[in-house]
């Protein structure tokens, strides 16, 4: 799997995220990530025009429904032609088994799959005391590793402070799609375990996906060609 760059393209409308993606045309088309606000307020034809441009793409939606809901809307998505896509892996192994199934084309593709495991927004005390879920949090990340693993799913969303835990588990070859990515130099924002993209990279993450320190930067470009250098030790 090739190691690479997300951007979060966290906008509320298709004006503007196709105003931003316009500063990347004639170089490097970045991988993106379509999030719930854009694709329920844009809805499908926002894929659409910017699969056209040459981007691939994350949709970042967390099914999580009984199974036969969460396979009829896979083939919805896969049909899309999406890159990458996810689920909560609180959805059980038959439910994440059948998000697999919705999701093989009629030419026997089908785009990358992942799962949730623990939201990081979700702190180990209220997994217990909210979600009766007893243990450390990170046992529960790798528990659902595994359990993703196990339905056939290609890999985890987790923190990059997670990723080696998560290989360790389930193998080098299991997908680790990690957010909460700052410069050395930069500010955190809301985030709270982060780190860096060259510390991603040596951490053994296989894709980064940056929001604010690219779309929020004064020169856009000039951040994701930084992130790339940075994680994918381009020079
Ligand atoms: O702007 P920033 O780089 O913090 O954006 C990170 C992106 O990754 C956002 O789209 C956010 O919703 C997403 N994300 C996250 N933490 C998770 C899962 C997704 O920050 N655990």
């Amino acid at each position: 799997m090739a190691k690479d760059v997300i951007i979060a393209c966290d906008f509320s409308s298709s004006e503007a995220t196709l105003n931003f993606l316009d500063r990347f045309e004639g170089g490097r088309k970045p991988f993106v990530k379509i999030g719930m606000e854009l694709f329920y307020g844009a809805g499908p034809e926002i894929v659409r025009q910017i699969k056209s441009r040459g981007h691939r793409i994350f949709l970042d939606l967390k099914l999580h429904d009984i199974p036969n809901t969460v396979r009829k809307t896979m083939k919805v998505l896969s049909a899309l032609d999406i890159d990458m896509c996810n689920v909560h892996a609180a959805g059980t192994v038959e439910m994440m088994k059948a998000a697999v199934e919705g999701l093989v084309r009629e030419d026997g593709t089908r785009p990358v799959i992942i799962a949730v495991t623990q939201l990081t927004s979700t702190s180990e005390e209220r997994m217990h005391d909210e979600l009766l879920i007893g243990g450390a949090l990170k046992d529960v990340v790798v528990k659902y590793a595994s359990n993703a693993r196990e339905a056939g799913l290609d890999g985890v969303v987790c923190s990059p402070l997670e990723a080696g835990m998560v290989k360790e588990a389930c193998g080098s070859g299991f997908v680790t799609v990690t957010p909460g990515i700052r410069f050395a130099d930069a500010a955190a924002d809301d985030q709270v375990r982060i780190t860096t993209p060259a510390r991603a990279r040596e951490i053994g993450s296989d894709y980064i996906v940056v929001g604010r320190p690219v779309t929020a930067a004064e020169d856009p470009v000039a951040a994701y060609e930084r992130c790339c250098r940075e994680f994918l030790g381009e020079n």
